[in-house]
């Protein structure tokens, strides 16, 4: 028995990258996955079509964070098909990395549209429909904690995420949900878009010395989605091999 048997998690963006490996964690601890995505469906049904030829419970769902009605149709789609909802982890974000001057509205909208209108529509589905006792997860970056040289856009969408979080947790403690942030240090996936010099002098920096994979992160996540973890809300978790 995993420590997630019996549960239902939905986990944002989970075609590709963190997504993807916080999903196939959840499921090796038994929970049952909702795997989203937006544009690749064939990789989602490849994340599912892994995670049941290993014996696990996942489905897909397809729709944007950014999207009001996505959103409903993903929580919807989850009771419908697996039941209440335990555990739901908001992966998806958005990024841009441009120096100020150089920043313009589409950019503006890209990031926040995603990374703080999409956190306010899940944390409120979540908020809403979680079980008491539920986890909830939001993405956040070292990038808040960390100024990075063009990245003062993505942070500052990303630091809404936060702080969204960290009220709803103040709102919804006595339920005995917990709400949590995970900020992701520089990790491999297709979503790493910063010059490869950028990356070498962050690996440099960071005291466990190597760059971070999807699973690093995703070992955090299932550990704070579960049971062990009830004592703790409100946090801002650095999964970045010591980077600060
Ligand atoms: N990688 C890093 O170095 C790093 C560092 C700090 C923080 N983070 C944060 O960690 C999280 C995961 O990063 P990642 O690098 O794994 O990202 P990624 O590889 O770019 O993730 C792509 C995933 O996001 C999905 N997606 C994109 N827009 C979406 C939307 N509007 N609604 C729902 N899903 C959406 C994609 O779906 P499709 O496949 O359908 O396109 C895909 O599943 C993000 O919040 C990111 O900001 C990452």
């Amino acid at each position: 028995m995993g420590k997630l048997t019996g549960k239902v998690a939905v986990v944002t963006a989970s075609s590709r990258g963190i997504g993807r490996a916080v999903a196939k964690r959840l499921s090796r601890e038994g929970a049952a996955v909702v795997v989203n995505y937006v544009s690749s469906p064939e990789k989602a049904e490849a994340v599912v079509q892994e995670i049941t030829a290993a014996g696990g419970q996942a489905i897909v769902a397809q729709g944007s964070v950014a999207n009001q009605r996505d959103v409903r149709h993903l929580f919807e789609t989850a009771e419908q098909q697996l039941g209440a909802i335990d555990i739901v982890v908001n992966v998806a974000g958005a990024s841009v990395f441009k120096p100020h001057t150089e920043l313009t509205d589409e950019d503006f909208d890209k990031v926040f549209s995603v990374n703080a209108r999409g956190a306010m529509y899940i944390l409120q589905e979540a908020a809403k429909r979680i079980k008491d006792g539920g986890r909830i997860v939001q993405f956040s970056t070292g990038g808040t904690m960390m100024p990075i040289s063009a990245g003062g856009i993505y942070a500052a969408s990303k630091a809404a995420g936060e702080r969204f979080a960290f009220a709803l947790a103040k709102e919804i403690g006595h339920r005995q949900v917990t709400v949590n942030v995970v900020s992701p240090g520089v990790t491999n996936t297709d979503g790493l878009i910063m010059p490869q010099e950028a990356v070498d002098q962050l690996i440099q920096q960071t005291p466990l010395g190597r760059l971070g994979q999807p699973d690093d992160v995703a070992n955090v996540v299932a550990f704070l989605v579960s049971d062990d973890a009830h004592w703790l809300t409100g946090q801002n978790i650095q999964a970045n091999g010591g980077i600060l």
